[in-house]
């Protein structure tokens, strides 16, 4: 983009961004960042965008998860690896379903910076600024932990390069094999009450058992042994963004290099504000939320101001309504697309409209609220004659209570269990690949609406 440089936002309103103290120690942080390496790569990003494109025609479907928020404190392979795991079983399980390829993308390797819905916190009386994000502050409730930091930055940055070196070698170096993968499914259909899914599970046993008489083996074929799995994350924290925002020298375009695709979050979506302007100018797929209070105005603004070019897999609108809501605010949104004749994926985010707090005081989500929101959102886009092409999840590839319901039942007595988010409620491993089944089930139906319409 020729009229935009990576420090414009800063001439723009900002919302949901701390006050650093010093400013001196802010800058030599920028400074150090923009002398590292980025993270990802032009045609990384490229190739992504490609395969959006793909999902919003039908062709693919967006599978995107992982942590609400990132932590310091629970870094570990274990963490990387069961989240990477669990996805990859989502996938098999939902391009199954679709038959379709899954674009897999995770909340991870740069998901620290969060919004709050209020500046502030009170326990007990004391009031103090609200956590924002292990990349700005600490989650201890003391008025020094809650002090925004530039530092941790530099933190945050690490801990993306080894995640991602990761994710690199778990998605080439044999782990990601298709048969391995299955395996753990199989594990998992075995579970009490989970045999609801084992006719499914069986089904693409057989489909593999065929290809392996066929000759199709992984030692033969490549694809069966590794995947593509790209990274993604809120940008929020825009002196992190910018510092590793590059000019790639093969386009002569701007990348993001914090990861491969970013997103603007409910909070932060102002047309005329400075996440919208940050975004705008790199060339990386860019993920837009869409809540209760976004307008078709709006909207269409948006859509002109981060996708000029109608360029499709560049804009992947993100839909949050809640259950129950979804037909309340789907439909304006979807004709305002229809009017724009403007290329977006639509997915569905059930997560953020379905937070509530329980009857023991913790955050929580119901997992019948969210598989009824996809359910809304598959039902909108059938009667729309739309393309539902994607899901959004906040999951962990551990055992974790934070959301209740589920095959092995979460009850609201169970959350104090194991209750480790930083952030909002995950579904855990069990309750992910449950989704999936559940999912890959609407899917199922929309490949075959796809082939009525194509005769
Ligand atoms: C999130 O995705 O973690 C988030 C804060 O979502 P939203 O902006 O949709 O509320
Ligand atoms: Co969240």
């Amino acid at each position: 983009m020729a009229d935009w440089h990576k420090s414009d936002w800063r001439t723009k309103p900002r919302v949901q961004m701390p006050d650093y103290l010093d400013d001196a120690e802010l800058k030599a942080v920028e400074a150090k960042l923009a002398s590292y390496p980025p993270l990802v790569f032009a045609g990384e990003a490229r190739r992504l965008k490609a395969q959006l494109g793909a999902a919003s025609r039908g062709e693919a479907f967006l599978l995107q998860g992982g942590d609400c928020a990132e932590s310091f404190e629970q870094f570990s392979a274990d963490g990387i690896r069961d989240t990477f795991k669990v996805m990859l079983q989502m996938a098999m399980v939902l391009t199954y379903g679709a038959k379709v390829p899954v674009v897999k993308v995770g909340r991870m390797a740069g998901q620290f910076a969060k919004p709050r819905s209020a500046p502030t916190e009170s326990v007990d009386g004391v009031e103090l600024p609200s956590y924002r994000g292990d990349i700005i502050n600490e989650l201890d409730f003391t008025p020094e932990s809650r002090i925004p930091n530039p530092n941790k930055m530099l933190q945050a940055y690490t801990q993306a390069a080894a995640t991602l070196n990761l994710l690199r070698a778990f998605s080439t170096g044999g782990y990601a094999d298709v048969h391995q993968v299955h395996s753990w499914t199989l594990g998992f259909t075995e579970g009490e009450n989970a045999t609801k899914y084992r006719d499914m599970a069986n089904r693409i046993s057989d489909t593999l058992d065929f290809m392996k008489a066929a000759g199709v083996t992984s030692d033969r074929l490549h694809s069966l042994q590794t995947v593509d799995f790209y990274t993604s994350h809120e940008s929020l924290l825009l002196e992190y963004e910018e510092a590793l925002t590059r000019l790639d020298s093969t386009s002569g375009k701007w990348l993001a290099g914090s990861g491969h695709m970013i997103w603007i979050g409910d909070r932060t979506r102002q047309p005329d504000g400075a996440h919208v302007e940050f975004a705008r100018g790199v060339q990386n797929p860019v993920g837009l939320k869409c809540g209760p209070t976004t307008t078709a105005e709006d909207l269409k603004i948006l859509m002109e101001k981060l996708n000029p070019e109608n360029e499709a897999g560049r804009l992947t609108l993100i839909a949050r309504f809640g259950a129950g809501s979804v037909g309340d605010h789907l439909p304006r949104l979807v004709k305002a697309v229809q009017e724009e004749g403007a290329n977006v994926l639509w997915t569905c985010d059930p997560m953020h409209g379905n937070t509530i707090k329980s009857a023991t005081g913790y955050k929580t989500r119901p997992f019948d609220s969210v598989l009824r929101e996809v359910r809304e959102f598959f039902g909108v886009h059938k009667a729309e004659g739309t393309i539902p092409g994607g899901v959004h999840f906040e999951m962990t590839g551990q055992d974790v209570t934070e959301c209740t319901g589920g095959v092995r039942a979460v009850t609201e007595e169970d959350l104090s269990a194991r209750y480790h988010t930083a952030c909002d409620p995950r579904l855990n491993a069990s309750q992910s690949l449950e989704l999936a089944f559940l999912v890959a089930e609407e899917l199922s139906n929309r490949d075959q609406e796809q082939a009525v319409r194509a005769v």
